[in-house]
């Protein structure tokens, strides 16, 4: 079978260049804060951004990790959203960030904004490195966006399809998903070579 066609949607080098920006905006913003800010990595595909980020930024930040699942292992409905790890630390008083790899639907922001406001953060923002407007289900507050894209489903840069793609340096589009669901692993060998095979 013939591998789905991918697309080279944002280039290493314009996610680097956006990702520098946004952490000088994101100092110049806490810059003031008697503590530092914690940023909160929702697990797993904000990583690659959440690691590039911090670096970009040029002030003290504390990281944290939260994963959750939007539909439970029984199959419940989409939009379901749950905590699977919680953080390590308290929220009391402190100036928060949201670290998020792409704002979809706009479910899982939504109920992470509530359940962490609920803990009595000093100030609560998000960031997210793509956001898909067009797909939006529930407005929801957004402070920063890397990437505005459009409706096409992408893999790369933290961003997954079923386990795989994290580790691309760019950021691809998908435009036939199905062609994808049906051999997931059939984009392995045109991104990274025959390998292990
Ligand atoms: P939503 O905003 O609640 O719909 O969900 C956002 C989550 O859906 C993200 O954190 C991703 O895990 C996942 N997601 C949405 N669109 C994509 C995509 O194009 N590629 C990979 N994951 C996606």
């Amino acid at each position: 079978m013939t591998p789905p066609e991918t697309q080279v949607l944002i280039s290493s080098e314009d996610l680097q260049a956006r990702v520098a920006a946004l952490g000088a905006q994101l100092s110049e913003t806490y810059s003031a804060s008697k503590e530092a800010p914690v940023l909160i990595a929702i697990l797993k595909g904000s990583t690659l951004f959440l690691a590039d980020l911090i670096r970009a930024m040029s002030i003290d930040v504390v990281v944290d990790f939260m994963s959750i699942s939007s539909y439970g292992s029984d199959g419940e409905r989409p939009g379901v959203v749950r905590i699977m790890k919680d953080l390590d630390q308290p929220l009391e008083g402190r100036d928060v960030l949201i670290v998020e790899d792409i704002v979809d639907t706009g479910l899982t922001l939504t109920y992470l904004r509530k359940r962490l406001n609920e803990r009595g953060p000093r100030s609560l923002r998000a960031v997210t490195l793509l956001d898909k407007v067009a797909r939006r289900i529930v407005p929801v507050d957004l402070e920063y966006s890397g990437f505005e894209i459009p409706d096409v489903f992408v893999i790369g840069y933290g961003l997954d399809f079923q386990a795989r793609y994290r580790n691309l340096s760019k950021i691809l589009a998908v435009p036939d998903l199905s062609a994808l669901a049906m051999e997931p692993a059939s984009l392995v060998e045109p991104l990274f070579g025959p390998g292990l095979g």
